[in-house]
């Protein structure tokens, strides 16, 4: 400390003399410098005053009960018209169905369990090797619950589901006499059924935004307890998140209340996030394996597994966009010049939907051209396609092996054991991955490395039923007859 101090103070010393000869000089520069950078700062914040500015006029006064997103619509119709349209296919995996009195919709969107028939495997004995689709626009999200199969017989959901797929405040309001809480853990409690009469739309203005300031906030109490068990494992307590983010960090915090991964604990099926031990995928496992949860019993291997369900924020916190300060908003709600002004895009969708989304969301930082910017993109998602087959096959091939070993005998208990503890972090690790909507790109390295982790996990179990051990599916495989480990 000492050291550098007096360095510093020579150096300063040594430069005292022509340092002074210049003042002159450097004093006039730093002048004109100022200056300039001055009006140019000004004249950057007046341009960004103005642009952010919304051509707004006060129509109707919006309250806690303003419910309703037509209202809203009224005070900001250019967003309310972009909101509306979550409702088209941006991506074309819309299908045309016929609609049935069971289910009304005239258009689904392409299966996923179709697509890839290992994940139906992997899922046997879960309602998700029933039915699974590509997500699509917020516009369906109460419809698409509605008529999922999974919502359906012999499948008894909890109300628990609605939280994330509904227009919330009101629900709580109504349910808990104004106490949100309260009527959060009310709904929680109830049937899906009984708790899908009390919504009227889907995720509106009010689940974003406090109607009396337009600013960000959070109105789901799991994300509330989520972050505040989540920093309070880096080492901040008390942490509010309503009270403790920046504007930038609520542009990722909004679209968390819901993009992640989840289970209901207890009796009163409480929506709750694993993150008391970190936001990984591993942090997730450990917490699961701690509280003892299980989502099933796998039908065919008997396995005690996981069901992981979209953790797209969690996955991007381990990317570089994240840790550079990148919000989901900037790709997935990119300003779009409007006039004077710039609006954030509320046709929430992919970045890669259009020449027009790349400009306004990737190119606003990356100095590219947009067909660069999908043959990046394309390439993440190739590499991390490739793996995930890596990673299934030998998923698929370990739950073959344990179930035609439990049928004919040729493993002990002890060895099924082990090899449905692989079952259960291998299928954990790909189904985590394969649930995520960046299909690799939101954590590319990261990604890759869970399905290594994965495809470790399914090769140990397979060893483990022939009587080989590996030390946490890491270490060096060991016959159990010959591990001097076992002599001890
Ligand atoms: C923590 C928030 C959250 C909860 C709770 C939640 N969902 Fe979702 N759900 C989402 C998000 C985010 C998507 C879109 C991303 C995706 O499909 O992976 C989604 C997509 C869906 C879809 C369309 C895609 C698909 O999976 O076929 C259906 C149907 C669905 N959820 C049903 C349910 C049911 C049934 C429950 C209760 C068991 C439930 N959701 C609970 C957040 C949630
Ligand atoms: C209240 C819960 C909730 C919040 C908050 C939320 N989402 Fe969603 N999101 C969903 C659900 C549910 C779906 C799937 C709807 C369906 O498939 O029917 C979805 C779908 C999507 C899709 C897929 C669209 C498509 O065309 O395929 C994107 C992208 C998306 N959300 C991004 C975001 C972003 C970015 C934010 C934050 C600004 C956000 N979401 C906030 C629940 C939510
Ligand atoms: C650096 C830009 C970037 C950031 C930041 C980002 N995403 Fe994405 N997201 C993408 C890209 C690119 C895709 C892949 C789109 C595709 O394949 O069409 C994607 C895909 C998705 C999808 C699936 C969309 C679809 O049409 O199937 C969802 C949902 C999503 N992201 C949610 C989020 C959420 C939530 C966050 C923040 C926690 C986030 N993203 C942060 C760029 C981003
Ligand atoms: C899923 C969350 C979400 C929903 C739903 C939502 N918004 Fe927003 N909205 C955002 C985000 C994120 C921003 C960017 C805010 C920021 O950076 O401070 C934003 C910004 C705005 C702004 C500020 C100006 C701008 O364009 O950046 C207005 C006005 C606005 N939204 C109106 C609405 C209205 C009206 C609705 C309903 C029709 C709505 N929003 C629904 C997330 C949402
Ligand atoms: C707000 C600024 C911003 C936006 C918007 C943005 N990026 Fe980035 N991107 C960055 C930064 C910063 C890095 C890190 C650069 C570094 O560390 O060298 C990065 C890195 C990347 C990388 C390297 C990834 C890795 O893991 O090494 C890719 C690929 C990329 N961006 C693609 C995209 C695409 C595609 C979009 C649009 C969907 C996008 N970016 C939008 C700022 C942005």
């Amino acid at each position: 400390m000492s050291t550098t101090t007096d360095n510093d103070a020579k150096s300063t010393n040594t430069w005292t003399g022509p340092r002074k000869r210049w003042v002159p000089i450097v004093v006039l520069l730093f002048v004109a410098v100022a200056a300039a950078g001055l009006t140019w700062l000004l004249t950057n914040i007046f341009q960004r005053k103005e642009e952010t500015k919304q051509p707004f006029t006060q129509v109707v006064e919006l309250t806690d009960t303003t419910y309703d997103p037509a209202v809203w619509g009224k005070n900001f119709p250019k967003h309310y018209e972009q909101y509306k349209k979550t409702y088209e296919d941006t991506d074309g995996d819309f299908i045309k169905v016929d609609p049935t009195d069971e289910d009304p919709r005239e258009y689904h969107t392409i299966s996923r369990i179709d697509a890839e028939p290992r994940a139906q495997h992997m899922w046997r004995g879960y309602a998700f090797a029933v039915d699974y689709t590509a997500p699509r626009g917020h516009e369906w999200a109460l419809v698409d619950q509605m008529y999922t199969k999974r919502t359906k017989e012999p499948f008894k959901q909890p109300g628990t589901c609605m939280n994330c797929h509904a227009s919330m405040p009101e629900v709580y309001d109504k349910l808990g006499n104004g106490d949100r809480m309260a009527g959060f853990d009310a709904m929680n409690k109830l049937s899906y059924q009984e708790a899908v009469q009390h919504a009227s739309g889907t995720i509106a203005c009010i689940d974003c935004h406090d109607p009396k300031t337009m600013e960000l906030t959070i109105t789901r109490p799991a994300f509330m307890e989520g972050i505040k068990k989540y920093k309070a494992s880096q080492g901040i307590s008390d942490y509010d998140v309503n009270r403790d983010a920046s504007n930038q960090e609520m542009r990722s915090y909004v679209c968390a209340q819901c993009h992640v991964e989840y289970y209901f604990k207890g009796e009163g099926k409480t929506l709750t996030f694993p993150w008391d031990k970190g936001l990984t995928a591993q942090d997730a496992m450990a917490y699961y394996d701690e509280v003892g949860w299980t989502d099933f019993q796998h039908a065919e291997s008997g396995a005690p597994a996981l069901k992981a369900q979209h953790p797209d924020f969690e996955t991007f916190s381990q990317g570089v966009h994240a840790s550079n300060g990148v919000t989901c908003a900037d790709c997935h709600m990119s300003y779009q010049r409007d006039g004077a002004s710039k609006i954030s895009n509320h046709q929430i969708m992919s970045p890669m939907a259009s020449d027009e989304t790349i400009n306004s969301s990737c190119l606003t930082c990356h100095h590219s051209t947009t067909e660069e910017m999908r043959q990046r993109v394309d390439g993440i998602q190739d590499q991390w396609q490739n793996s995930l087959n890596v990673g299934y096959t030998a998923l698929d091939a370990l739950i073959t092996d344990i179930t035609t070993a439990a049928n004919d005998g040729s493993a002990t208990e002890e060895q099924l054991t082990k090899a449905r503890d692989f079952q259960r972090k291998a299928q954990f690790l790909i189904d985590y991955t394969f649930s995520e909507n960046g299909r690799g790109f939101h954590a590319p390295a990261y990604s890759q490395s869970l399905i290594n982790q994965a495809t470790d996990y399914a090769r140990s179990g397979q060893l483990a039923l022939r009587g080989v051990t590996v030390e946490n599916g890491n270490g060096p495989a060991v016959l159990e007859e010959h591990s001097p480990a076992k002599d001890q």
